[in-house]
C-alpha cells in the first residue's frame, strides 16, 4: 500500500513521515513533489493539494484532508468527481475551538479586555457583575466542533443555540434548523460564533443583512472561514455601533496583509488562523486507522458529501 502525502505549507513533511511509518509499518510512503514521477499511491493525504496531483496520481482510492474544512480540496478542479473525500474527525480540534470561543466569550463578558485597558492607567475599577442570561450565545453550524463548543458555553451557564442547517438536537442546547428558523436564532444571539463549512450556500453569510438581525451591541466570533465574513460590512456595523466587537481567527487573504484595517481596529481581535489547530499524532492515527478499515472493505468514517460540501 502507498501514501503520498502533499501536505502545503509545513515544512516538517518529515516528521508526518515518521507517523505514518510507526502507525503503518508496511506502508510505502512518499512526498510529493512537483517535477516527481507517478508513484501510483493509493491514498494521498493533503492540505491544499496542488492540481496536478489528481492528474498524476490516478491510482487513488481515497483522499485525505488534514483538517475539519474540506473548501480548499473541493476547489481543486482535478479532484476526481469519484474520489471519495475524507476529513478529520474532531482529532483533538474541536476542544481547542471551545477553549477559543470561551475564551473570547470571557473576555466580553466578564469584561477581561476592559480589566486589561485598565491596567496601565492603575485605574481599580470594578465593573458591574455578569449577568450570564445577558450573555446569549448563538453558534452557527453544529457539527463536531459546533456541537462541542456549545456544549461548553452551556455549561457555564451561558444562553445557549445553535443551527444549523438540518435538525440536531443537543441536550441542553436551544436548536434552529434552516433557513426559515434563522432570524430568530439571530433576534436571541448577543454573541454569535461562526463553525460553519465553507460552501456556496454559507459563503458572505456574515453580512450587512444578518449583522441587521442580531441585537444591537451584538459580538461576533468567526472561526470558520475568512470567506464567511464580508469584511467592509464588519467594519461598517462596527463604526455604526450595530457590532460591538469581533474576534477573527480567519481571513479571506491569508496571512493577513499587516497593513488590513483589522489589525489594529479597537474593537477587533485578530489571530492568526490559530483556533484549532491539525495536531499531528491525533491526526495521523485517525487517517492510520481509516486506512486500515478502508483496507479490510469497512467504511471509514468521516466521508465528506461531494454534493453538500461538507
Ligand atoms: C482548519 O482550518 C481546518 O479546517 O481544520
Amino acid at each position: 500500500m502507498h501514501l503520498l502525502l502533499a501536505i502545503t505549507g509545513d515544512p516538517k513533511a518529515q516528521r508526518w513521515i515518521e507517523a505514518f511509518q510507526r502507525q503503518l509499518p508496511d506502508a510505502r510512503i512518499s512526498v510529493w513533489s512537483d517535477d516527481a514521477e507517478p508513484v501510483d499511491a493509493d491514498y494521498a493525504v493533503v492540505w491544499h493539494p496542488p492540481a496536478a496531483l489528481f492528474t498524476r496520481e490516478t491510482r487513488l482510492r481515497a483522499v485525505f484532508n488534514i483538517g475539519a474544512g474540506v473548501d480548499g480540496l473541493l476547489s481543486v478542479p482535478t479532484l476526481p468527481a469519484d474520489l471519495p473525500v475524507i476529513r478529520l474527525e474532531d482529532a483533538g480540534m474541536s476542544v481547542q475551538m471551545a477553549e477559543y470561543v470561551l475564551h473570547a466569550l470571557w473576555e466580553v463578558s466578564r469584561d477581561f479586555a476592559a480589566y486589561r485597558r485598565q491596567e496601565p492607567e492603575g485605574n481599580w475599577k470594578v465593573l458591574p457583575v455578569t449577568r450570564r442570561e445577558q450573555w446569549t450565545v448563538g453558534v452557527l453550524g453544529l457539527g463536531q466542533v459546533g456541537r462541542r463548543v456549545a456544549e461548553a458555553t452551556a455549561s457555564f451557564g451561558y444562553p445557549t443555540a445553535g443551527w444549523s442547517r438540518t435538525p440536531r438536537e443537543i441536550a441542553g442546547i436551544e436548536t434552529f434548523a434552516g433557513s426559515d428558523a434563522l432570524p430568530a436564532f439571530l433576534a436571541r444571539t448577543r454573541v454569535l460564533v461562526n463553525v460553519l463549512p465553507l460552501t456556496d450556500d454559507t459563503r458572505d453569510i456574515l453580512a450587512a443583512p444578518l449583522f441587521a438581525q442580531l441585537p444591537q451591541g451584538a459580538h461576533v466570533i468567526n472561526v470558520g472561514r475568512g470567506q464567511h465574513l464580508v469584511e467592509d460590512d464588519l467594519l461598517a456595523a462596527l463604526e455604526s455601533g450595530q457590532l460591538a466587537g469581533a474576534t477573527l481567527d480567519v481571513f479571506r487573504t491569508e496571512p493577513l496583509p499587516a497593513e488590513h484595517a483589522f489589525w489594529r481596529h479597537p474593537a477587533i481581535t485578530v489571530t492568526p488562523h490559530t483556533a484549532a489547530r491539525t495536531l499531528r499524532a491525533e491526526s495521523v492515527a485517525q487517517i492510520a486507522g481509516k486506512i486500515r478499515r478502508l483496507e479490510s472493505g469497512e467504511d471509514a468514517g468521516g466521508q465528506v458529501e461531494r454534493g453538500r460540501g461538507y
